[in-house]
Order: C-alpha cells, then sequence, then structure tokens
C-alpha cells in the first residue's frame, strides 16, 4: 500500500569539512554512534563535547541519521525534544536512546558508554505515543492524511457514508469550510483499523468536531442521522446530484438548471435552450455504462489495451496504472493512467498519437484532449489544488466483455457484448514523473494533507510538478533562479 510518509526529509546540504578526512582519533566503541542536539546546548558547547567525545575514541555524527543509536540533549523540555524528534528522526525511535547530559558526563568521566539507566533517559511524557509502540495502548492519529497508514477496508462506513452526504451538501451550497471538515473527519476514520461503537472511542481523534460527533452520536443511538436523511430527500440536493452525476456537469452547472427550474434529465434533453457542450452530450449518451463502477478486471484490460497502443508508437515508453486502482481499490468511476517516454521531450506527440491509435482500433467514444501548459519558468503555483499542467485527456473508450476477465461488470439484463469507460491518461515530460504519480495516486483527501503536511511542516511546497523548498522559493523568485530538488 501507499500510505507511509513521503515527504523526503531536508538535510543539511554541506557536511562539515571533517566527515571526509580521515578521523585522527582512534574508535573504541564501534557500536555506539552519538548525536549530540544543538538546541539549549549551543553550537559552540556542542562542538567542544563533541570533539571531548572523540578524544576518548567515541564516534559522535553529525547528523541525525539511521546510524545514530544515543541521542543525547541537554534540553529539559521532555515534550519540545521529543516533538522535535518526531519530525526529524530517520526511523522508528523506539530503538534509540534518548538520554540527558548525565548519561553523556558519566561516559565521559569512565572513558567508555555507561549503561543506560532509567535517570539518563529523557521520557516521552507526551499523552501518546508512536505508532507501533507497545508500552501504551493508546496510538497517535496523525491529523495529516499523508501520515495515516489506510487501507481499502472502511470499518466505519455507516459514519462516512453519512459524512459524504453532509460534504456533498455543503459543497453543493458553496461553503468549503464545514464541506472540507467532514472529509477530513471520514478519513480520519477511514484509517482506523477498528469500528467506533461509542463516542467515548473517538476521544483522541483529530478532525472530529461537534457537529461530526453529534452526526455519529445519533448513527449510534439510531442507526441513522436525521440531519442527513433530510437533505437525502431535500428536492435540491436530489436534483444537483443528479445532474451532477452526469460526465461534464460541475455544481455550477447543476445549479443553473436547477434555478431554471429543471429537475430530470427529460426536462433539460426537451429544453431548446439549453446548449450542451461535447462532454456533456456524451455524458448523456453513455450515461448508463459511465455512472457504473469499473471493476479490477476491466482496468487491466484497459490497461492491457493501453499498452499496446503505446508500444506501437514507441516500445520504451513507460505506462503506469494510477489513481484509485494503484490504491488497491476493487472498483472505480474512472481508470488513470500516466504515460511518459525515457527520452525527455519526446512525449510531447504521445497522447495526440496514442488517441490516433485508439481511434483506428475503433474504440474511442469521446476524447477531451488538453495539451500541455507545463513551463518550469512559471512554477511554483500558489493556487490551492490548481489543475496541473501536463498534457492529458478524458477519455471514453468502448470496451469488449471478450477482452474481460470474468466478462463485464454491467447491467443485469445488458446483451450488448460491450461496454462504455472513463479513461484519463495524463503525460508529464519523464523528469516530472515521480511527481505526476505521486500527485494522481490520489485520494483527494491524501493529495490535500501531504500538501498541507509538506508546507506547514516541511517548509515546503509540494505540487503534481515539483517540491519546492520554501525557505529558498521566495528569494529565488526574485532572481527568477528557483531551487528545485529533483
Ligand atoms: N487528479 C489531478 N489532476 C486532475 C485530475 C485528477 O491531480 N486533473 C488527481 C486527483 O487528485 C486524484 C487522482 O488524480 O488524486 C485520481 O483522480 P480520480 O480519477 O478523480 O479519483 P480516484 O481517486 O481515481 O477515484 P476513482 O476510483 O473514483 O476514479
Ligand atoms: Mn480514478
Ligand atoms: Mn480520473
Amino acid at each position: 500500500m501507499f500510505h507511509a510518509p513521503i515527504v523526503p526529509r531536508v538535510r543539511k546540504r554541506s557536511r562539515p569539512a571533517e566527515a571526509d578526512v580521515p578521523r585522527r582519533e582512534e574508535v573504541k566503541f564501534e557500536d555506539v554512534r552519538l548525536y549530540l542536539v544543538e538546541r539549549k546546548m549551543g553550537r559552540s558547547r556542542r562542538s567542544f563535547l563533541t570533539q571531548l567525545a572523540k578524544s576518548k575514541g567515541f564516534i559522535v555524527e553529525d547528523v541525525l541519521s539511521d546510524e545514530v543509536t544515543h541521542v543525547v540533549s541537554e534540553d529539559s523540555h521532555a515534550s519540545s525534544l521529543w516533538k522535535w524528534l518526531k519530525e526529524c528522526a530517520p526511523k522508528n525511535l523506539k530503538n534509540l536512546n534518548v538520554l540527558d547530559i548525565s548519561w553523556f558526563t558519566d561516559s565521559m568521566r569512565e572513558g567508555r558508554p555507561v549503561a543506560v539507566e532509567t535517570r539518563h533517559l529523557i521520557q516521552d511524557n507526551l499523552p501518546t505515543l508512536p505508532e507501533g509502540s507497545t508500552s501504551t495502548p493508546v496510538t497517535t492519529v496523525s491529523q495529516y492524511a499523508c501520515q495515516r497508514r489506510t487501507t481499502t477496508e472502511n470499518h466505519n462506513k455507516i459514519f462516512t457514508d453519512a459524512f459524504e452526504v453532509l460534504a456533498e451538501s455543503y459543497e453543493f451550497s458553496e461553503m468549503e469550510g464545514p464541506c472540507l471538515a467532514f472529509r477530513r473527519a471520514a478519513s480520519v476514520l477511514k484509517s482506523l483499523p477498528w469500528a467506533v461503537r461509542c463516542l467515548g472511542a473517538t476521544q483522541d481523534l483529530p478532525c472530529l468536531g461537534e457537529h461530526t460527533k453529534a452526526v455519529m452520536e445519533e448513527v449510534l443511538q439510531c442507526g441513522r442521522s436525521f440531519e442527513v436523511e433530510k437533505i437525502l430527500s431535500d428536492e435540491r440536493y436530489q436534483t444537483l446530484k443528479l445532474f451532477t452525476s452526469v460526465f461534464g456537469v460541475g455544481p455550477k452547472t447543476a445549479e443553473k438548471w436547477y434555478r431554471r427550474g429543471l429537475r430530470s434529465f427529460t426536462e433539460i434533453l426537451a429544453d431548446r435552450s439549453i446548449h450542451l457542450n461535447r462532454m456533456q452530450q456524451n455524458g448523456f449518451l453513455h450515461y448508463g455504462d459511465i455512472t457504473r463502477a469499473v471493476s479490477k478486471a476491466e482496468a487491466r484490460s484497459l490497461r492491457t489495451i493501453i499498452d499496446e497502443a503505446v508500444r506501437a508508437i514507441t516500445p520504451a515508453a513507460i505506462l503506469a496504472l494510477t489513481g484509485g486502482f494503484r490504491r488497491g481499490k476493487e472498483f472505480g468511476h474512472d481508470v488513470d493512467f500516466i504515460v511518459t517516454t525515457p527520452e525527455l521531450g519526446k512525449e510531447k506527440s504521445l497522447l495526440p498519437n496514442i488517441i490516433n491509435g485508439l481511434k483506428k482500433q475503433g474504440i474511442l467514444l469521446f476524447c477531451d484532449y488538453q495539451a500541455s501548459t507545463f513551463d518550469m519558468a512559471k512554477l511554483p503555483s500558489y493556487r490551492f489544488e490548481a489543475m496541473d499542467h501536463f498534457a492529458k485527456c478524458f477519455l471514453i473508450l468502448r470496451l469488449e466483455a471478450s477482452q474481460v476477465e470474468g466478462g463485464l461488470h454491467s447491467a443485469e439484463g445488458d446483451s450488448r457484448g460491450w461496454r462504455a469507460v472513463r479513461v484519463d491518461l495524463v503525460s508529464p515530460p519523464v523528469d516530472r514523473y515521480a511527481f505526476a504519480l505521486l500527485g494522481w495516486t490520489g485520494s483527494r483527501q491524501f493529495e490535500r494533507d501531504l500538501r498541507r503536511f509538506a508546507r506547514v511542516k516541511q517548509q515546503m511546497i509540494l505540487d503534481n510538478h515539483c517540491l519546492y523548498d520554501k525557505t529558498k522559493v521566495s528569494a529565488a523568485l526574485d532572481s527568477q533562479q528557483l531551487e528545485l530538488i529533483p
């Protein structure tokens, strides 16, 4: 699965010169690697203590790397030290000795690393311990989706379904705040490996506010939420939900039609004053097929079809399944692929050629191609959740039943032997491949939180194109020289 923290750690750019020259001091304790925390200690004292330890045969690391076994700090605020460690420590902190200076002075006096005693330890006195810790049943659930391990198994569907209705209803009313709050809450509950059975169980969970808890309480007591029921029976909600289910119809268009008094597809299609664009026309034309979920077997078959179309153009091309199916979902609303060429620049003609190939095969039912507007010089974009600039196309393809293992995921009684399926292709330059793959894997909440995490916790800006060091970007914007992390 794809849910481990991804943002790379910022490392010091220049390693101290002494790291490159052979140590003058003889190493006596190979198995012990110290790291002295500069905070509170100060640079000159740290440097002095480093030399002292090295002269006694200790290895002292400059960087808090995987090799470090003993972290020594003079910071008396355990919570701030642990907070810092959790943010930048390289591995599971369980195996790390986090010690106060008394262990260091004892060891220097003895001329060897003394055994770690309880009095040396700087305890993590936060109410919760990092994931994987066995000493307490409570584990921290991060407020960031990208810091949570989430499987495709949802133990809290009764709540998350309710939250989704509420989020959608707020979305229709253009109330972004509460909409996002319910999406966040749903994401947190989806990450739990257990079902919430009483409200008390949620007390240590982030992102659950008064309103979400009130809804949960109702669901727990009555098996349903009256607020949700009310929304579901609301005419405006039902109509907007129906209209936005058409490919190419967003909340704005749906609202416009609703305001005109239209309530059904028949009314829309009969209204001569309404002009449907090509996407919407095809949305109606293939409505039954493309609103039906795409199965994993169908996605696999489409992969083969796209792969063959791509290989016919350039055998060395790179093709990857992305979106929900990359996350391991059983069903999706479409199938997403990233396609590019190993040679930079050659990707430019790729999508038009693939589209042509699909057309020749007679399986291209609809294509909306958007050429690339990617320009490294215009980055980064501060627009939140803005679409990326890569070449892409939104397709509807004809999929034959004979090409799908186990047959199509079709409506009962459908004997056509084929169905229409939505497929998205995105084609970044190969040096942007990793960012595009990360950005298109989703979920939307995961991506949103990954960006927020990068911004808030790492002082970086992440988008589908790049990762930027925020501390360098503002100065660099003036000089027009962005420091990009490859
Ligand atoms: N995405 C994007 N830019 C777009 C379209 C999509 O960055 N122009 C990203 C979305 O943020 C999402 C991923 O691509 O993370 C896949 O989008 P989508 O197919 O809409 O959602 P899935 O997660 O694949 O869900 P489903 O299985 O329903 O298709
Ligand atoms: Mn998808
Ligand atoms: Mn998609």
